[in-house]
């Protein structure tokens, strides 16, 4: 069958036409039929040949996990899933060291050994190709009114998992939370999203539907297609061209929460500057290796300690964070059904796909479309 295959020894990425083709091989597997495969920064690294290894004994990776697909076959123990339905598949694998109490528990998005697997990322071939099997439990049941839309669920469970954090670490705050029963309103209630692209606007959308008056920090122009989904979902948008960090701190105020999704170093460390009193800073993206920059240690640090600020990298995603996904996503659609279907910019035949993970396609999410 059809797939999308990098060979890092040869430093190639073709569409390959005989990848086999992945058979029901155990009583919990389900066979998908690929819909959508969503083209993500990670994808672009993975063929720069940054990152990205092929699984034991083959010469390439079939690419892709943001992914979409339907059920076409389920093993003889499944009762989750049925023939026809939707289901997304997660990333992630467990180590198999018996003392890594996180995948053991099944949280393997908190591995702690490093030995872990990625679907199409680490040590396991990927979804962007015609047929999928894994087995059940990495699977999500997708309702089939967001069969246009849930190839977003993975990147959304980026900030879910964020977010789903972030409860507990201003559980700390003991007045009540934005959102919450006891909706505080003035305090623990602003957020800035660094980052424009699907991350960042996935994760605005999150923080707009879970109370927080937010804003979106950006290096697009006003007008452009991320400023205007800004507006429709009722959030701020700042062009980095014409607003400087410190604007942006003096339009906003106390900034209780900080989104970052560029994975741009520089502006995280001069934002952490303007961060408010008790908040919180997260970072989603994974900066490329450029020259050092000169940061203020002693001024970061003061603010640390004096204004009570958290900072939390987040990477990957548990079954929580994937059921959360698929039901914000129909939740978005209900609040903004004009705005949310416009972050899916193009869908493309796979033969096209090496362009876009080559980034000569502009726009927000782009689809390799099996459909
Ligand atoms: C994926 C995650 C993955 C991470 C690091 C991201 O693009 O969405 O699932 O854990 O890359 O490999
Ligand atoms: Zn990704």
């Amino acid at each position: 069958m059809k797939a999308v295959a990098v060979f890092p020894d040869t430093k190639q990425v073709k569409v390959i036409t005989d990848h086999p083709e992945p058979k029901i091989s155990a009583p919990t597997d389900v066979k998908l039929r690929m819909i959508d495969v969503g083209v993500c920064g990670t994808d672009k690294e993975i063929v720069r040949f940054d990152y990205g290894t092929p699984p034991p004994g083959s010469p390439y990776l079939v690419i892709g996990h943001e992914s979409l697909g339907e059920v076409i076959e389920t093993g003889s123990a499944v009762q989750k899933f049925k023939k026809g339905d939707l289901a997304v598949v997660m990333v992630r694998r467990p180590c198999d060291h018996p003392d890594c109490v996180a995948c053991r528990a099944g949280r393997q998005d908190f591995c702690y050994t490093g030995d872990f697997t990625e679907r199409g990322i680490k040590g396991r071939h990927g979804f962007m190709t015609e047929y999928v099997v894994d087995d059940q439990k990495y699977m999500n049941l997708v309702p089939a009114e967001l069969r246009d839309l849930a190839v977003l669920v993975e990147p959304l469970t980026i900030a879910q998992k964020a977010v789903e954090q972030l409860w507990q670490v201003q559980s700390r705050l003991p007045w009540g939370l934005p959102g919450g029963p006891d909706k505080a309103g003035r305090y623990m209630h602003k957020a800035l999203v660094l980052g424009a692209g699907p991350v960042g606007l996935l994760g605005a959308m999150t923080l707009v539907k879970a109370g927080f008056a937010t804003w979106v920090y950006s290096k697009n122009p006003v007008p452009s297609p991320q400023s205007d989904f800004c507006k429709s979902i009722g959030a701020t948008f700042l062009a980095a061209d014409s607003t400087s960090v410190a604007d942006a701190a003096g339009i906003i105020g106390n900034i209780d929460l900080v989104y970052e999704a560029v994975g741009a170093s520089s502006l995280a460390f001069e934002v952490i500057r303007v961060l408010g009193t008790n908040g919180v800073f997260i970072f989603t993206g994974v900066p490329g290796r450029k020259a050092p920059i000169q940061v203020d240690t002693d001024v970061l640090m003061r603010d640390f300690v004096l204004k009570n600020q958290i900072f939390y990298g987040t990477v990957n995603a548990g079954k929580q964070a994937f059921e959360d996904a698929i039901s914000d996503l129909a939740e978005f659609r209900r609040r903004w059904p004009d705005a949310v279907p416009r972050l899916i910019t193009g869908r493309f035949k796979i033969e096209q796909a090496i362009d876009l993970l080559t980034g000569k396609v502009d726009g927000i999410k782009n689809v390799v479309s099996l459909r």
